[in-house]
């Protein structure tokens, strides 16, 4: 077999997948305080009152967990000039014309914009959350301020569902992409063919 390239490290893997959990945890208590149709999720977190006193504390682990995920992969998420050109041409890629597309390194424009809004998402969920966190935080805000956040901590929890909606879809759609963050490693020939500038540069050519 071709040697294959190193992609994540155990210690990165590891700490995907905890903020992966944790955010499955914090988005089903999450939904479950937020609208009744979702109060059935309680029944897996002890019910109502564990869900409720659960939430913030799986949200700041989750947050916690993705600021070392965001020092680890912040660098090589920088927009450059070609990422515009990248998603100009993104409506090819989505009809499957990948070879339409222009080289790009270790991540494409779409996995960095996904990158930027979990981070975005994320940051304004922390600060948010500690505005109305009952019954620790709360009561030292005005009450229009706590509307205000609340309102915000819902758009962007939205938002943040989204965002891994596409991560998780995307992650799928390129075969061999799942193995990276379980295994850590890809084979070259994925590596040339969805990230040509990356394999260049592991191989010490630019
Ligand atoms: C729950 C299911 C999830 C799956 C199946 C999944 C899958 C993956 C895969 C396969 C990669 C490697 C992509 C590549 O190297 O090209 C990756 C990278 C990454 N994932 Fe996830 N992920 C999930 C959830 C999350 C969540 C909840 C977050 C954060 C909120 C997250 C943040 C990241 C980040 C920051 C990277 C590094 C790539 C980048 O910076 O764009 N993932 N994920």
């Amino acid at each position: 077999m071709a040697r294959l390239i190193r992609r994540y490290s155990d210690g990165t893997r590891i700490n995907h997948w905890m903020v992966a959990l944790l955010f499955l945890c914090a988005g089903l208590t999450g939904l479950a305080i937020f609208h009744p149709v979702f109060w059935f999720f309680t029944a897996l977190f002890g019910g109502g009152t564990w869900t409720k006193i659960l939430h913030p504390f799986f949200g700041l682990l989750m947050v916690l967990g993705f600021v070392f995920l965001f020092f680890q992969v912040w660098r090589d998420n920088l927009w450059q000039p070609r990422d515009s050109e990248w998603m100009r041409r993104s409506p090819r890629l989505l009809r499957g014309d990948e070879d339409a597309m222009p080289p790009i390194g270790k991540y494409n424009a779409g996995q960095k914009g996904v990158f930027w809004l979990f981070a975005v998402c994320l940051l304004v969920l922390f600060v948010t959350g500690f505005v109305f966190w009952q019954p620790y935080f709360a009561n030292a805000f005005p009450i229009l301020l706590r509307r205000i956040a609340v309102l915000l901590h819902a758009i962007a929890a939205f938002l943040l569902i989204l965002g891994v909606i596409i991560h998780v879809y995307a992650a799928i759609w390129v075969k061999g992409s799942v193995r990276a963050m379980t295994r850590g490693w890809v084979t070259p020939a994925w590596a040339r063919r969805h990230h040509p500038l990356w394999y260049r540069q592991v191989n010490g050519d630019q």
